[in-house]
Formats: C-alpha cells, structure tokens, sequence
C-alpha cells in the first residue's frame, strides 16, 4: 500500500472508520482515486460528525417549550389579510421602488433530493399538469420576467431581479442542463446564478459511515440551513453585493404558489427597517404539523409541533384564533447586511437537526441492499435556524390559497401532490378571472355557473390557467377577460391575452 493510503487507513482506523477501505482490494485504480476524493475533505471533520449524528439519534423528544414560549408581537406581524388596502398598496409601491433599482434578489433553494415525490430529477422540473405543461421551474422564471416588467413599468426604469438558484451535487447538473435547453427561459443568462451546496455523509446508527457503494461514501445535501455556508463557498455575497443588491428573498423550490420577489412583502420588509422577515400562514388546525413562527425566551424561532403540548398548540386569543398560530412556509426576506454577518459570524452555532432514513448500502459481503426500514442518520441544517440572530424580525402574515401550496409528495398521498398543487394553481387563476369579469362556457356553449368564494382545496367549476407572464398576482386582466365568454379549459397565454385585448 502507497504511504498514502497507510496514512488514510491509520487516520480512519483512528476514527472508527476503517470499514470505508474495506473492498479497497477490488477497487479499480479510478474507483480507488475517486474514493480517496471523497474522503480527503472529509477527514478533518469526520469524526465529529459521525460522534454529532450518532449521540443525535440517540436523543429522547425533544423538551416541551410550554412556558417559554410568545407570539409575535403585534406591532412586528404584518398581514396581507388584514391590512387597508392603502396600507397594502403603500407597501407594494416600496417593493417595486425597490425592485426597480435592483436592490432585490430572489434565492431559490433546490438541493433537496425530493426523496417523498420519488422522481429521478430535481422536483422544480416536475410538471404538475397544467394546460400549458410548464414545469416550477418555468412557472418561477416567468414571475420573475413579470415582476421586473411591473417595477420598471412603475418606476420607468429597466431593472433586472437576479435569480441564485442553490443545488447540491444531485440537482446541478439536470438543473443547469434543463436551463440552457430552455434558453433560461428568456431571462438574461447572467442574471441567472447557479451554486452548490455542501454535502454530509450519511451515518448509520453506531456511528459509521455508510458505504452506498464499494468505493463510494452515501453522501446527501447538508439541509436548506447549507445556504450560510454555500454563499460562503461561492462568494454569492460578493457577487450580490457588485450588482447592489440589498435585499433577498429566499423560497423553496416546490411552493407551486410562491410570489417571488412579493413588492408587498419586501415593502413591509423595509418599511418596517427589518434585517430578516418570515411569511407566514394561519394554521389550518391546533395540531397541524407544521412549524409555527413564535419566540422561545425572547428569541424568534420556529417551533414545531412535537415541541410544544396539546393545551399550548391550542390556546387562543379573545378574538377565537390560535395563539400560536404564525405557520412557517419557507418564505424568507434577509438583508444583504443580515447575510453577511450570518456568514461571517453566526453560522458555526447553527445546530444540526437529525434526520432518519432509509439509505441504500453495500453489506459487509459486498451486496447492495435497499433497506426496509431506516437505517440511517442525515444530518440537516434548517434555514429558518438564522432567525435568532436578527435585531429587528417581522412576520407577514399572508393567505394560504393564495400562496402556499407545496409539492412534497405523490399522488397516492393525500396532501401536497401534484394534483393538490395543480388545483390551487387553478383555483386561484379561476378566482382571478372571475374577479375580473370572465364567464365560462363549457364546450356546447352552455354557461357554467360561477362560484364565488372557492378554497385552494376545491377543483374549480371551470379550467382556467393564466400565464405569470399576462399576470402574476392577478393583476390587469379586466382588459382581456371583462364580459367574456370562455370556452373552459382556457389557457391565457400572451398571444391570447393579444387577440382577446383587440376584440
Ligand atoms: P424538503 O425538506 O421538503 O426536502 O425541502 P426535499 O428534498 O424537497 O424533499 P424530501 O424531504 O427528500 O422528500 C424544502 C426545500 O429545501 C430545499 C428543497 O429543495 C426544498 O426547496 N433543500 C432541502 C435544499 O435546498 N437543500 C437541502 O439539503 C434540503
């Protein structure tokens, strides 16, 4: 064996990982090469992380916060539901004044592996169905074209929103080739910034690292909290700061519903003077397992469920909502300002949250095994993790049916699938069209009748798709949709929306 190797194979016998060498023997010199690869960034922290994750298993429920625990206050929550709508459009005209002189970003995080929707590609690539068949992806780039289109309609000025996109070493390859092979979808190619996130090794239960194959490491993404130390290792910050960047808004791949670059949002940010802000949905019920936006002795944080007891996910206020009631939706505002001084000093406290899972492996005889139940420790950053070090958080307060719905799982499941996040889509597409005067006929003609008020969760009477690109937040659409008679399904695309506007 070359000095090399001896080296490697002492240090990892010192760290209880020796197993990693095990079919070295039958190892082909590529294999053996890319072996040594992975490892070699690995070394320095491999010990701990292998100790973290298996004294993290081992940890009991978590202890109950009941007592510890606040709403937000009233004057830092902000609602879309519940404002004047002067106050609504104040807020609004400040985001696209702000959009417009390009001090606003969106930051997308796709480096989940989406393992519960269990396709082989990256989840912003899944067509959820709709009548033009445009993918997340898609759907995202065109909000963006729009909104750029809306600030610098209001604001007379050309202005670009730039898009970072976070993958891991799953989602960069398909994603970027997805890209070129759509032309960016008609954004500015530079405009686009693609970065990859870290990856940890997965651990099994006592500790060691799990072999997926004979000479390669089961590797996964190091949560959506990776971000901190992914614009670290792509200097993001650096590049946000050139193009004057100030603020960010950071969302999840799979919200089919996500109002990118929100002008309201991002105006209440900043009226407000706030470093770092969350939107935030009602809870739908006490016990719904979602985590709620609140502060744990005087600290803002997310709390979830299986943190607090039934009395306290219970509680309510005079008026009959739930205390606890800010539902977190993976929809963030930070300043560039906020981001720099997580980067440089609060990352290392943010704490590792233990995930279980099946990981495939190779057995000591060198089989591979799909494992029935789990058998393996990922360990995850949480993004939300950053919101106890802010000096001034907000929470905004938004309407589920209008902006959240995401895409977690198949369609054998009952929520969050592609037909949950297709019929929101149209459910508000259909609520827009009808606000703004549309009448649908079905395909003899014959008129279907309205329905006023229609949940995320109830199919439309009629199918109606409406590109961002005409609209995003159902905005201007009397002038093509006023008294019309449409034939459902109806597609408003930009070339209908031209015909329709002559007529
Ligand atoms: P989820 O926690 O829902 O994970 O991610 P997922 O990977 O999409 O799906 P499952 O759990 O494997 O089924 C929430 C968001 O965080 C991103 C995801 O891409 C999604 O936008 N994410 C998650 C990352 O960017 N990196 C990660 O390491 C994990």
């Amino acid at each position: 064996m070359a000095p090399l190797e001896e080296e490697l194979r002492a240090r990892l016998e010192r760290e209880g990982q020796a197993h990693l060498l095990r079919f070295w023997a039958e190892l082909a010199p590529a294999a053996r090469r890319a072996l040594l690869d992975s490892l070699a960034p690995l070394l320095g922290e491999l010990g701990a992380h292998c100790r973290r994750a298996a004294a993290g298993a081992q940890e009991r429920g978590p202890e109950s916060l009941d007592g510890r625990l606040e709403p937000v206050p009233p004057e830092f929550l902000g609602s879309a539901c519940r404002s004047d709508p002067a106050t609504l459009q104040r807020w609004g005209e400040e985001g696209l004044h702000q959009i417009s002189q390009n001090k606003v970003a969106v930051l997308l995080l796709a480096g989940g592996q989406g393992t519960r929707l269990g396709v082989p590609y990256p989840k912003g690539m899944y067509d959820v169905g709709l009548l033009s068949h445009k993918t997340l992806y898609q759907i995202q780039a065109e909000r963006i074209r729009r909104v750029e289109q809306l600030a610098g309609e209001a604001f007379g000025a050309r202005c670009s929103v730039p898009w970072y996109i976070m993958t891991s070493e799953f989602t960069l390859g398909p994603t970027e080739k997805f890209f070129q092979e759509h032309n960016y979808f008609n954004l500015e190619r530079s405009n686009v910034v693609m970065f990859e996130q870290r990856m940890l090794p997965a651990v099994t239960f006592d500790g060691k690292v799990i072999l997926e194959e004979k000479g390669k490491i089961a590797m996964a993404p190091d949560g959506n909290g990776g971000l901190y130390r992914a614009l670290v290792d792509n200097k993001i910050l650096e590049d946000m700061e050139q193009r004057g960047v100030r603020y960010v808004h950071v969302y999840c791949v799979d919200n089919i519903l996500v109002k990118m670059a929100d002008p309201v949002f991002i105006g209440f940010c900043v009226s407000k003077g706030a470093d770092c802000g969350a939107k935030v949905v009602e809870k739908a019920y006490p016990t719904e397992p979602v985590g709620v936006v609140c502060r744990v002795d005087g600290v803002y944080q997310v709390v979830e469920y299986s943190e607090i007891s039934l009395a306290t996910a219970q509680m309510q206020n005079p008026d009959g909502r739930l205390t606890y009631s800010a539902g977190n939706i993976c929809n963030h505002f930070f300043t560039l300002a906020f981001l720099q001084a997580v980067a440089e000093k609060f990352e290392p406290q943010l704490k590792h949250h233990v995930a279980v899972k099946k990981v495939p492996f190779v057995d000591e005889g060198g089989n591979w095994v799909k494992p029935l139940k789990p058998n393996g420790i990922k360990l995850e950053k949480f993004v939300f993790d950053v919101f106890q070090f802010s000096k001034n958080f907000v929470a905004f307060e938004v309407l589920r049916e209008e902006e959240f719905s995401p895409l977690k799982n198949a369609d054998t499941a009952d929520k969050d699938t592609p037909t949950t996040a297709r019929r929101s889509l149209l459910s508000q597409h259909y609520r827009w069209a009808v606000k703004a005067g549309a009448r649908f006929v079905n395909d003899s003609g014959q008129r279907i009748p309205e329905k006023q008020s229609l949940s995320g969760d109830e199919e439309p009477p009629a199918v109606c798709e409406i590109s961002p690109l005409v609209s995003y937040f159902g905005e201007g659409l009397e002038k093509y949709l006023k008294v019309k008679e449409l034939q459902s399904p109806f597609l408003l695309d930009e070339r209908k929306a031209e015909t329709l506007a002559r007529a």
